[in-house]
């Protein structure tokens, strides 16, 4: 091994490639679950350097995790407990390529930081419209290997949408230039679509090129309390026909979630958060302006109040007050992980079929496992939830988590399959999700995904393990 550190040290030099002191932050998830050992971090400066990475390793017959700013939630970004994987990360590749303005196109490296992107793409009079809690930290290159959604998909969709095209490492060490902004070209299989959400199972992804779009003239917030899961659902689809595409946001929130960022974040003054079940957070994009989205808004919120919708709202009087309310939906993650460890759900169903999901899936868990606390939020607009379980005050995370993860899994996997649902709704599979796959998946579809593995990665080098059990 000491040999393929030297012929890594020779490609990237000898301080990018990371084998002793403190290398937890790539080697431990954001949530702490899991704590790997790296062969070697390595930290390329260029597409060429990846490539030559890549070869190098698959000549040693050592396998590659594909890391960005591990904020990852599957447990897919960090190396497993051999010490005989190497980490390759992509945070210094962070340039900016190219900005075409008429093609309303970016062209960035993997690891460019999202909230960079949505501020250069701002200062050049642009939109990059994916947003997500971890903004600050993650990468496009983990936005792609992920299929990232966030609280935007509603207007714009997954980060799949957002991409035109690609810059590939293979599995073998060959690059593939597919970084066309082409909106159209029908010209045989679509590449591009396979790399975006395989993990880092198939090849590294070095560089994108990216839609942008306008930036709308006003941007406005509403914060809504709602008497039941049904009353949200039906608010979506007045505030969708009232509001049409200028709706760019629609999160739910249930009352121990606020309570939950309340306690943990005092400073955020969540409105009314104590007596009501559930919560909404609206975003009108508006064309005109500021006054028009708040009159379309005011008309949405009145419709609402009428017909009982809606208890109580808050409609933002400025653009901090608008952020504070998207901080305090961000910020219930992070009051979530100050709690302890939880059991996550990302989910996906059909809007439709949310309320009889929750109301279902709710009294099984309380009957199975009396006095958990459901931390249930997320991005209704788009039919996905994070529906967590809490462990039961005073009891131990780590403890609940052994004792009842698979129980609560199954409970909830099992409603998902009535319900038209799946089990990753935006997060992935990475190793997390991997042994449930194949139970709640085609078996046909699984078959397809191994034979894609075996061609574009015969050796089985990038990423074992995550997505399809090695
Ligand atoms: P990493 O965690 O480093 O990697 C994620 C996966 O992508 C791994 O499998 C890795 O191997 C692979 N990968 C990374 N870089 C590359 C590359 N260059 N080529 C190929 N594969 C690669 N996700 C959502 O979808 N929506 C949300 O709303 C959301 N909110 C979040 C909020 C918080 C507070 C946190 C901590 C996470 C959230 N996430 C969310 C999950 C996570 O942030 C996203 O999935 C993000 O896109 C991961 O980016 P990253 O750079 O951190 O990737
Ligand atoms: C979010 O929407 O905030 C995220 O996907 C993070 C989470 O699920 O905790
Ligand atoms: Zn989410």
């Amino acid at each position: 091994m000491s040999t393929l550190i030297s012929h890594l040290q020779s490609i990237v030099g000898t301080p990018h490639v990371l084998t002793e002191g403190d290398l937890s932050a790539y080697e431990q998830d954001w949530r702490r679950r899991i704590h790997g050992k790296a062969l070697a971090v390595v930290r390329p400066g260029s597409t060429e350097e990846v490539a030559q990475v890549v070869k190098a390793c698959a000549a040693a017959g050592v396998s590659i995790v594909p890391q960005g700013g591990n904020t990852g939630m599957v447990e897919g970004s960090v190396p497993d407990e051999s010490g005989q994987q190497v980490v390759l990360s992509l945070t210094r590749m962070n340039a900016v390529r190219k900005i075409d303005a008429a093609n309303l196109t970016v062209t960035v490296e993997a690891g460019v930081v999202l909230q960079s992107l949505q501020q250069i793409a701002a200062e050049a009079g642009f939109l990059y419209p994916l947003s997500l809690a971890a903004e600050g930290s993650c990468t496009i290159g983990g936005n792609l290997g992920t299929n990232a959604g966030g609280t935007a998909v509603l207007r714009y969709g997954n980060t799949r949408e957002l991409c035109l095209g690609l810059e590939v490492v293979t599995a073998q060490g060959e690059i593939w230039n597919g970084l066309s902004g082409l909106r159209k070209d029908n010209t045989g299989y679509d590449l591009r679509d396979l790399y975006i959400g395989s993990e880092g199972t198939l090849g590294v992804i070095t560089a994108a090129t990216l839609k942008l779009f306008p930036q709308p003239a006003a941007k406005l917030t509403a914060f809504a309390a709602v008497p039941s899961m049904e009353a949200a659902v039906e608010l979506l689809g007045l505030a969708q026909r009232e509001l049409s595409a200028g709706l760019t946001g629609f999160e739910v929130m249930n009352q121990f979630s606020l309570q939950l960022t309340d306690q943990h974040f005092p400073n955020l003054r969540i409105p009314f958060t104590a007596d009501h079940p559930w919560c909404v957070l609206l975003e009108n994009s508006d064309n005109e302006s500021e006054a028009h989205a708040r009159e379309r808004f005011d008309h949405v919120m009145e419709l609402a109040l009428e017909q009982g919708l809606v208890l109580d709202a808050v409609i933002a009087e400025s653009v901090a007050q608008s952020k504070n309310l998207w901080h305090i939906r961000e910020s219930i993650p992070l009051a979530q992980a100050q709690e302890g460890l939880n059991i996550k759900h990302d989910i996906s169903i059909p809007v439709s079929n949310i309320p009889r999901f929750v109301a279902e899936t709710d009294a099984l868990i309380a009957a199975a496992t009396p006095g958990v606390r459901m931390v249930d939020f997320g991005h209704l607009g788009d039919g996905n939830l994070h529906y967590n379980v809490q462990a039961p005050l005073g009891d131990d995370g780590e403890a609940f988590l052994k004792r009842e993860e698979k129980r609560i899994n199954t409970i909830v996997y099992e409603q998902l399959m009535k319900h038209g649902g799946s089990i990753s709704a935006e997060h992935g599979v990475g190793s997390l999700k991997v042994h449930s796959l194949p139970k709640y998946k085609s078996p046909v579809a699984l078959q397809l995904m191994r034979q894609i593995k075996q061609a574009l990665d015969p050796q089985g080098i990038m990423n074992p393990g995550r997505v399809l059990e090695a």
